[in-house]
């Protein structure tokens, strides 16, 4: 079953959003399977945003997502690498439609609330760098039946 990397970033933490998006991922179907909240040190941000070490706004990036602790999740479910970008809308708030987390909750790129993996892979990465394995759950969820066919 596919796995991804969601963390609400420090200014949905301090915006008290952390009910309501987890709410949604809850609503949709997904199943969690780890959450902490974390404060993430500098080595461990640079190293999940690895790719974008040569970009301008790197270390501005870096001190945002140090600035206060983090919510740090893995949900599980069908295709749920994909379906959960869709639900946090695009990395630029002003492109993100309403009805997604980003579209309705944020007006900049650089305080957007929220990350997803972008891909399978990055979803292993991300997911092995935040978490061990004994702090994820497997649980029979009792009403799948309901949410599959
Ligand atoms: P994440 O889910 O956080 O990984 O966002 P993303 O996959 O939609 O975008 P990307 O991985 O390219 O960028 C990671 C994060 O860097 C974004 O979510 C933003 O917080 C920040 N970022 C990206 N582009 C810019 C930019 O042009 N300016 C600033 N200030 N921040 C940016
Ligand atoms: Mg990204």
């Amino acid at each position: 079953n596919e796995r991804t990397f969601i963390a609400i970033k420090p200014d949905g933490v301090q915006r008290r959003l952390v009910g309501q998006i987890v709410q949604r991922f809850e609503k949709k179907g997904f199943k969690l399977v780890g959450m902490k909240l974390i404060q993430a040190t500098e080595g461990l941000l640079k190293e999940h945003y690895t790719e974008l070490r040569s970009k301008p706004f790197f270390s501005g990036l870096i001190s945002y997502m140090s600035s206060g602790p983090v919510v740090a999740m893995v949900w599980q479910g069908l295709d749920v690498v994909k379906m959960a970008r869709k639900m946090l809308g695009e990395t630029n708030p002003a492109d993100s439609l309403p009805g997604t987390i980003r579209g309705d909750y944020c007006v900049e790129v650089g305080r957007n609330v929220i990350h997803g993996s972008d891909s399978v892979e990055s979803a292993q990465r991300e997911i092995s760098l935040w978490f061990r394995e004994n702090e994820l759950q497997c649980w029979e969820d009792t009403h799948s039946h309901w949410i599959y066919n």
